[in-house]
């Protein structure tokens, strides 16, 4: 399914509390992703990108702001997008082919037809002859590749990942990036990811946003400027370090870093 723009301008969004009233947690968040893009979200610990990802996500509606989905209003309506949650977990009693499978059979859409499409994806996402297997059998890697297969067979344009490689050694996680990229461009998708390494963010993204502490606005969008074609020996280059200086400014809250500003 080809990737939607989405248009996300003036959120806010707080909870309540017994004894502080509303304390805020979105503070302003514009972000507008054309179709087939990829953007990254970095920002501190707690600072409020789970929460971002709930209300586009359609489970929290937030205090007020938009969310359009190809120009459709969508805030509060849950099923629009393919969410991979922080600490996905597959289902331990269940097979890698049952796993992968949940998003249409929970939306009742035919098997047969999702079970065929999941067979003929298995070898891309690097689970082939692990159909049968259950989630113990597989390494790190594989379970977030099943997690990943997963939410790409939700059959959505638009793809929000939360940290999907946060649990994994540095050298799983290059391969994966790599991997992950090829998807993206593959499958045609517009995704934006979540994440608090500025190496991932870089390679990934065409731009990066960059989170503030909670609660959360964009302390600056830092445009990557490297080619669409990329591969992991593009991290070595200087405008690749370039980069990654602009971002761990930002995060850091430096004056100096907002030439990167858009
Ligand atoms: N409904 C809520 N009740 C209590 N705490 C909340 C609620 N929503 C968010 N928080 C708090 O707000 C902060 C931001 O949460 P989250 O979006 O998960 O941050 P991040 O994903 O950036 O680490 C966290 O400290 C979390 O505990
Ligand atoms: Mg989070």
């Amino acid at each position: 399914m080809d990737g939607a723009r989405l248009q996300i301008s003036g959120l806010y969004c707080g909870y309540a509390t017994p004894d502080r009233g509303i304390v805020p947690t979105l503070d302003g968040i514009d972000l507008s992703l054309n179709r087939n893009e990829f953007v990254s979200i970095i920002g501190p610990s707690g600072c409020g990108k789970s929460t971002l990802f709930n209300v586009i996500a359609g489970l929290l509606s937030p205090g007020s702001g938009e969310v359009a989905l190809d120009g459709k209003e969508i805030v509060g309506k849950p099923g629009h997008v393919a969410y991979m949650m922080q600490r996905d977990l597959l289902l331990p009693w269940r097979t890698v082919l049952e796993n992968v499978v949940l998003g249409p059979e929970l939306a009742g859409r035919p098997m047969v037809e999702a079970r065929n499409r999941a067979l003929a994806l298995l070898r891309r996402f690097g689970l082939e002859g692990y159909e049968n297997a259950y989630p113990s059998a597989l390494s790190g890697g594989m379970r977030q590749r099943a997690a990943l297969l997963r939410t790409v067979l939700c059959d959505r344009s638009v793809v929000l990942l939360d940290e999907p490689f946060g649990a994994l050694d540095a050298l799983t996680r290059a391969t994966m990036h790599e991997w992950l990229l090829g998807i993206q461009r593959e499958f045609q998708q517009t995704m934006i990811l979540i994440t608090h390494d500025p190496d991932e963010a870089v390679y990934l993204s065409d731009r990066v946003y960059v989170a503030t502490p909670r609660p959360m606005r964009f302390a600056g969008i830092v445009p990557i400027d490297l080619a669409y074609d990329r591969t992991s020996d593009v991290t070595m280059t200087p405008e690749f370090a370039h980069h990654k200086r602009q971002v761990l400014g930002l995060l850091r809250g430096d004056k100096g870093a907002s030439d990167a500003l858009h």
